[in-house]
């Protein structure tokens, strides 16, 4: 059935909210607090790359059942369904910045119709939930958790092919929040709200796992000559383990796992628990990004006036999201060491800092003494490396931070090749 919905933030999160429930045929208002991103959106542009969101703004913009909002401009009474998919960001101790939420429940305790469902999507500490809906108590707004789970890249997809739907309340605000998902077909995980709070915590600390793991793996097989390709194909065969999230390399980044784990730490260090595990995830994650500029250091020696290009500006490939992306702290320590830095990524970033931005593959490696690859796109690990060695500095250097290409056609073209684990012994 059809539901008056309004979405609190235009981001990566209520975007895809808005725009996936105004296509079911719901009634969305997406309201934010940056007017240019508004202004964009209203004209049916984007203000983020994101595959097929495009497409559903525009259906959505002219069937007339999507419409954005300055949150100030919002009317006075709110009814229906609120969806909460404001930031979250760290603070400085690593715990998760509650201040935009804090502000939206606040007004929506103010001007939200008795009834009113409030659906939290933003990511927040495990026990928050109880605390906000007692801040709601006596307005008569129900609160449901329904962490997200949306991969940036597939977001799209990823709403209605989700793996599971979880949802934390009462009975009777999960089964109203479960109504909006009638057309995604997903397993359904109905709880209490600070177990769901914890479920997109544990998850993320998981595969954050799963990946520093694989990572101190590919160091030791560099110590001993085993190839980490084998290694992690091999391991991944268990179906108790599965091959997904082992892939070697310069670690993750992103928006959601480094503030993610920080914040689970603080949170059990908060409450007198040592979660020595998560840290050891974290600080090999730290360790991976040095990788690529140590090993610059022992092959080329002082970086000083050496030309490197950095290849991807993503934490991932087919997003525009720069937030904790390896290429961002290894850009600021190859400056560090003095290098000339020239940044390529396949769609454009609002990324800025001390390097030049080239508009091509050729532009940025052109001259270049060092080649690091940050994000496996497409676009990077399939270009014509054969042909692009030869306009590099002689004995250039190409350090593969994702191990997305292939060492013999570096090696047979000229270059030294470092990949993550991939050891030149045995191979
Ligand atoms: N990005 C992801 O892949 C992802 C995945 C799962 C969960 N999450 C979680 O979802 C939440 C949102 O993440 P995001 O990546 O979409 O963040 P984002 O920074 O892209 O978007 C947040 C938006 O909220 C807006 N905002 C702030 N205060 C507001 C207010 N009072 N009214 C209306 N809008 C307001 C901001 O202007 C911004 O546009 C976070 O808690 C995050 O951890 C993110």
């Amino acid at each position: 059935m059809k539901k008056q919905i309004t979405v609190f933030g235009a981001g990566y999160v209520g975007l895809i909210a808005g725009v996936c429930l105004a296509h079911s045929g719901h009634d969305v208002t997406v309201c934010d607090i940056d007017r240019d991103k508004l202004a964009e959106l209203t004209a049916g542009y984007s203000p983020i790359f994101e595959p097929g969101l495009e497409a559903l703004l525009t259906e959505g913009l002219n069937k007339g059942n999507l419409r954005f909002f300055h949150t100030d401009d919002l009317p006075e009474v709110l009814s229906g369904i609120i969806f909460v998919a404001v930031g979250t960001p760290p603070t400085p101790s690593g715990s998760a910045d509650m201040t935009y939420v804090r502000t939206v429940i606040d007004s929506v305790a103010m001007c939200a119709e008795p009834d009113t469902l409030l659906v939290m999507k933003s990511t927040v500490p495990p026990g928050t939930g109880v605390k906000l809906s007692s801040r709601l108590n006596g307005s008569g707004v129900e609160y449901v958790s329904n962490p997200e789970f949306l991969r940036e890249g597939s977001a799209v997809n990823d709403w209605y092919r989700t793996d599971r739907i979880v949802l934390g309340g009462s009975e009777k605000a999960v089964s109203r929040a479960a109504a909006l998902y009638a057309d995604v077909e997903a397993p359904m995980l109905a709880c209490d709200i600070t177990s769901a709070e914890m479920i997109k915590y544990a998850s993320n600390a998981f595969l954050a796992t799963k990946i520093s793991f694989i990572n101190e793996i590919a160091s030791i097989c560099d110590l001993v000559g085993a190839q980490i390709d084998f290694v992690a194909q091999g391991v991944g065969m268990d179906g108790r383990i599965g091959p997904a999230f082992l892939k070697p390399g310069i670690g993750y980044g992103g928006s959601c796992f480094p503030k993610d784990t920080r914040a689970l730490d603080f949170l059990a260090s908060f409450n007198g628990y040592d979660f020595h595990l998560l840290r050891g995830v974290i600080e090999v994650n730290a360790r991976q990004r040095m990788m690529p500029v140590r090993a610059l250091m022992e092959h080329i020696g002082d970086l000083d006036g050496k030309r490197v290009a950095v290849l991807g500006l993503t934490f991932k490939p087919d997003t525009d999201d720069t937030r904790e992306a390896p290429a961002v702290d290894i850009i600021s320590m190859l400056a560090a060491e003095g290098a000339d830095v020239t940044g390529y990524n396949p769609v454009p970033t609002t990324l800025t800092g001390p390097f030049t931005v080239a508009d091509s593959i050729d532009a940025a490696v052109e001259g270049a003494n060092a080649v690091i690859v940050t994000t496996e796109w497409p676009e990077i690990c399939n270009a014509d490396w054969a042909a692009l060695v030869p306009g590099m500095a002689p004995d250039v250097l190409i350090y593969d931070g994702r191990n997305c290409l292939s060492p013999d056609t570096i090696r047979s073209s000229g270059a030294r090749y470092v990949g993550v684990g991939r050891p030149q012994i045995g191979a």
